[in-house]
């Protein structure tokens, strides 16, 4: 068998810090499990910028289609904010799902039982809580033209279009089922067909491929504001969330929060089956590049690592090795470590992001 192929790119902020501990994690692989990977690393979004004045460089995008998986740090950050919006660092990384048709992100929201005291919510709401989002990640009105800022008379206008065709919301909506099936057999999708006729349309298509291809899978239909409400209300009703491009932007930050904080949410991007049967694939914590703590030890890196385990799962065919990973995390959890953002009145023992890395190499460790 050939070695997996791996392409890290750290990117921006806290990127790099939270990489260098998902590296400590790879190295553990290869030493005590014997599960190589050729890794390769490069430059995304404002350190690309930096360098080669683009926030993605062709290359990066040819050997990202070429690898087995991608992994990307954070992008984005205030040094940036000047520039033209064709090579914001945030460009690189659209571009990377759009090129790469990574069209279904599923972003998992797992309440830890260590943390269920943490979440703003009260402790029922949230303890057990396991919900997996799965947003469209290369359509709608991220994409959608036409677009741009013109004049109009005197004033300026800005435009974005939120389009959507059947086929793009078909393919999404059977993973959402497919996903379903592995889990508790629940879709709930969410959009505005009630102001939309591109909702209109999501809420037909999802529907009929329900219908034809899923009828064993329970269905339901919800706005997404109204969807937005009932995931702080009570989300444990949910079990698998189906919904568009921005909804989907919008819903998994505020999923994050039921679970403690941004920095615990991995993210997966899937596109379709490449030549060796694994999906095209890049993986990403759901959060960003954390200007405000950047530099200082303090990023949690929890979410880069859960988003290597699902990598392990989905581009690898290992789920015991990524459960290992998960159970890893959730006993330095129980054991109180905290970085900075999960640090809550009770308090807990104080690590920093590098901290946190190595007490879940030694977790790995003791699993065995
Ligand atoms: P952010 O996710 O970077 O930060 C929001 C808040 O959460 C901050 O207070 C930050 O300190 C905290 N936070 C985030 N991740 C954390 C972690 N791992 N550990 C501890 N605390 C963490 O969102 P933002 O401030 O809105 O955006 C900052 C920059 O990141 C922007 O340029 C934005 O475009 C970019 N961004 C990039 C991605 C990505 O690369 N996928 C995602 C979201 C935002
Ligand atoms: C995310 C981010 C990105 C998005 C930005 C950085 C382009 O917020 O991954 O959630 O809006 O999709
Ligand atoms: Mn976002």
């Amino acid at each position: 068998m050939t070695t997996p192929s791996l392409l890290i790119l750290p990117g921006d902020g806290i990127g790099p810090e939270v990489m260098a501990e998902v590296r400590k994690i790879i190295d553990w692989m290869g030493a005590k499990r014997g599960l190589d990977f050729d890794v390769s690393e490069d430059l995304v979004g404002g350190a690309a910028y930096d360098k080669h004045g683009t926030p993605l460089h062709d290359d990066t995008m040819a050997k990202a289609q070429e690898v087995d998986a991608v992994l990307l740090g954070a992008v984005g950050g205030p040094k940036y904010d000047v520039l033209d919006f064709s090579v914001k660092p945030e460009r690189g990384l659209l571009r990377l799902r759009k090129e790469m048709d990574l069209y279904a992100n599923l972003r998992p929201a797992q309440c830890f039982d260590a943390l269920s005291d943490f979440s703003s919510l009260k402790q029922e709401v949230v303890a057990g809580l396991d919900i997996m989002i799965i947003r469209e990640l290369t359509s709608g009105v991220y994409f959608g033209e036409p677009r741009g800022i013109h004049k109009e008379g005197n004033e300026r206008v800005g435009i974005n279009t939120q389009r959507y065709t059947e086929s793009e919301i078909a393919r999404v909506a059977r993973s959402a089922f497919e996903m379903a099936r592995k889990r508790g057999n629940k879709v709930c999708s969410m959009e505005k067909a009630n102001v939309m006729e591109s909702g209109i349309l999501w809420r037909d298509v999802v529907q009929e491929i329900h219908d034809a291809e899923y009828p064993d899978v329970e269905l339901s239909h919800m706005y997404a504001d109204a969807g937005a409400m009932q995931l702080t209300r009570w989300p444990k009703q949910f079990d698998v969330i189906v919904t568009d491009n921005l909804f989907g932007d919008l819903l998994s930050d505020l999923a994050a929060m039921l679970t403690g904080s941004l920095g615990m949410l991995p993210s997966a991007s899937l596109g379709a089956p490449m030549a060796n049967g694994r999906p095209k694939a890049l993986y990403e914590p759901v959060h960003g590049s954390a200007p405000d703590i950047a530099g200082q030890g303090k990023a949690n890196p929890i979410a880069c690592i859960l988003s290597f385990a699902m990598a392990l799962r989905y581009s690898f065919d290992l789920g015991d090795e990524a459960t290992r990973v998960e159970r890893a995390v959730e006993q330095v959890l129980a054991d109180g470590l905290r970085t900075a953002d999960l640090m809550g009145p009770e308090g807990g023992v104080p690590v920093s992001t590098s901290g946190m890395g190595d007490a879940i190499v030694a977790a790995l460790d003791a699993s065995l």
